[in-house]
């Protein structure tokens, strides 16, 4: 196998994620190093069916690193989950010379990837989405980058909230996971964090905690709440109600999932890259490029897909006792 991949196709599938334009561009630009062909597919899965493709030389990766986004454009191609259209991406890419394709995305897209596999195309993945919520890698791209767009639009709302003297009740993206409510939570110095992983209540956990440091004199309140949990606008009203403190209810939405990326998203984004095509050379496929222990390695993507990950409750605790006031 080792030394048959000729031409390698790109592609990114699922949400978006600041650093996906520096794992394509490190694809490209290694792929080429190697002497290789690169074949960018556009929109995901949908692209591979419908070939929209286009080859792609290290100049076209130019001036890409510092973008947001993915400038080969992302979908969520629903009719990929049958086995006819898997069989479809396999022969697109075989008119198109493709014999080893990288797929930048989440768990989802993994799904897929390890099917395009077992249909006969080579296929490896890349870790990318804001969530962090691959269970088999301690990172994923994305995650920086919009940790700090979250940190930076709490700590603005923080400064009204302390003027108004109000509760700021503030969603953050999250629909499974806990992890950017968790650790901006943690950052930003928020009174109360509610993710999907753990049961709450709301005298317990919110009320409180807030009339505890209400009594203490504090008089500005954030509730940071993971997507998943939902309801924050009924919250910040039953909040109001139940505590007399004018509350404010905020859902940051998609401004968390676009901006320049990171250093660290950069760097990380450039290693998978790197490793993703070095993998396809050395005649591997059917793995995940993951984060353990801090070291870039790769794992079967079945058994990747099977590693849990979960939300680390010793961090929750410190988040408690932190907003202890
Ligand atoms: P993410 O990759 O970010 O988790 P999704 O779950 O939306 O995002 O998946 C992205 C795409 O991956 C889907 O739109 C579909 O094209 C493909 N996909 C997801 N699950 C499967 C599956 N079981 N089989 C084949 N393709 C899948
Ligand atoms: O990229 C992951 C994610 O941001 C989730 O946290 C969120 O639930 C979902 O994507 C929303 O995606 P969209 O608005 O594109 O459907």
């Amino acid at each position: 196998m080792a030394g048959k991949i000729k031409t390698i196709g790109v592609l990114t599938s699922g949400g978006d994620a600041p650093g996906m334009n520096a794992a394509i561009r490190a694809v490209v630009r290694v792929a080429a190093h190697s002497g290789l062909d690169v074949v960018g597919i556009k929109r995901g899965y949908s692209g591979l069916i419908k070939a929209e493709m286009k080859k792609m030389k290290p100049h076209d990766v130019s001036n890409i690193l510092q973008r947001g986004g993915t400038i080969l454009q992302t979908a969520r191609c629903l009719e990929f989950k049958r086995d006819d259209v898997i069989e479809k991406g396999v022969e697109m890419a075989k008119i198109f010379n493709i014999d080893g394709l990288v797929v930048i995305g989440g768990d989802g897209s993994f799904r897929g990837a390890e099917r395009l596999c077992k249909a006969g195309l080579p296929t490896i993945a890349i870790p990318g989405t804001i969530d962090n919520d691959i269970g088999c890698s301690e990172y994923t791209i994305g995650y920086d980058t919009c940790l700090n767009t979250i940190k930076s639009a709490v700590d603005n709302i923080k400064d009204t909230t302390e003027s108004h003297e109000r509760c700021s009740v503030i969603e953050v993206m999250g629909r499974t996971a806990g992890y950017l409510a968790l650790d901006v939570g943690i950052a930003c110095g928020a009174d109360v964090i509610l993710v999907p992983e753990i049961k709450w209540s709301f005298e317990e956990d919110i009320l409180k905690p807030i009339m505890h440091s209400k009594a203490n004199g504090e008089k500005r309140f954030i509730v940071l709440v993971a997507e998943g949990v939902g309801g924050v606008i009924e919250m910040a009203k039953k909040i109001e109600e139940k505590t007399g403190i004018e509350s404010r209810a905020t859902i940051l939405g998609h401004v968390q999932r676009g901006g320049s990326p990171s250093v660290r998203d950069r760097v990380i984004a450039s290693e998978m890259g790197n490793y993703a095509v070095e993998l396809l050379i050395a005649g591997k496929q059917n793995r995940i490029v993951c984060m353990k222990n801090g070291q870039i390695t790769d794992i079967d993507i079945k058994e990747g897909l099977a590693v849990k990950k979960t939300l680390p409750t010793e961090r929750m605790t410190l988040a408690k006792k932190l907003g202890y006031r």
